[in-house]
């Protein structure tokens, strides 16, 4: 638990960029990220982008896997994932654009992109570490209240509410939301060797108490964590309002 997101960020930057100075690359093994969008991540992505360019963690032989992305939102529009990522880590930091991977929303055969997704994270060896938000309803990537735990990538319709609490990023319109997202399943991101939760702010108070002190439930999707051998929940105060 640390005081602020701003600290939250700080922590975990520095942790991920610990593990990738640790570890030990080879020509078919580089260290796997997977990253997340959202507000939460951004201090992360910011102590990163100071840390490579103090010269304390390269990215040169780092391959990073997103989450997820909208379903036919053009990958130049503002708010795509694909434009959140280059504006607010890949652009800022020594990364090879080919080893930056993001789920094309308009793949004409969006089954096929998801498969193809899930066979390059295996081809790379699987992720070393994942980092992840919530949202208000707890899901985690895109995988909404009622996935199943052992969902892999896939095409998923959104809630209304979550279409609602991401229309502050589409002028408070949520006709603009788009109705889908392809998104890692929950078994995708549990595969990860190293699980890392960020949950910053009072709006996600419901949510952790749900996720860390509830049962393990698909209404909950993030609290299948609590089944993984090494995850680790990095909050900040007000998100711990109801713990
Ligand atoms: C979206 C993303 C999630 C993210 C969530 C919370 O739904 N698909 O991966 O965790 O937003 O976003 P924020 O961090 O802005 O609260």
């Amino acid at each position: 638990i640390k005081s602020d997101a701003k600290a939250v960020g700080q922590w975990v930057g520095e942790y991920i960029a610990a593990r990738i100075n640790d570890y030990k690359p080879t020509a078919d093994r580089p260290f796997v990220l997977g990253l997340a969008t959202g507000s939460t991540p951004i201090p992360t992505y910011e102590t990163l982008i100071q840390l490579n360019k103090a010269g304390k963690v390269s990215f040169e032989h780092v391959v990073t896997f997103n989450m997820d992305e909208y379903v036919g939102l053009p990958q130049s529009h503002p708010e795509s994932y694909y434009s959140f990522m280059w504006k607010h880590l890949f652009d800022h930091i020594n990364i090879k654009k080919e080893n930056v991977h993001i789920l094309n929303g308009n793949a004409p055969d969006l089954d096929k992109e998801c498969r193809d997704y899930e066979d390059s994270i295996k081809k790379f060896g699987g992720m070393e570490i994942i980092i992840g938000g919530i949202g208000v309803d707890g899901h985690i990537a895109f995988n909404e209240p009622g996935s199943s735990l052992v969902s892999r990538t896939r095409c998923q319709p959104l809630l209304h509410e979550t279409r609602l609490v991401n229309s502050r990023f589409f002028d408070n319109d949520i006709n603009q939301v788009p109705t889908h997202a392809v998104t890692m399943g929950v078994a995708t991101v549990t595969d990860s060797r190293e699980v890392l939760l960020l949950v910053t702010g009072h709006n996600k108070a419901e949510a952790l108490s749900r996720i860390v002190e509830g049962s393990v439930s698909h209404w909950w999707t993030a609290s299948v964590l609590q089944l993984h051998e090494n995850s680790t929940v990095i909050c900040d105060e007000p998100a711990c309002a109801r713990l």
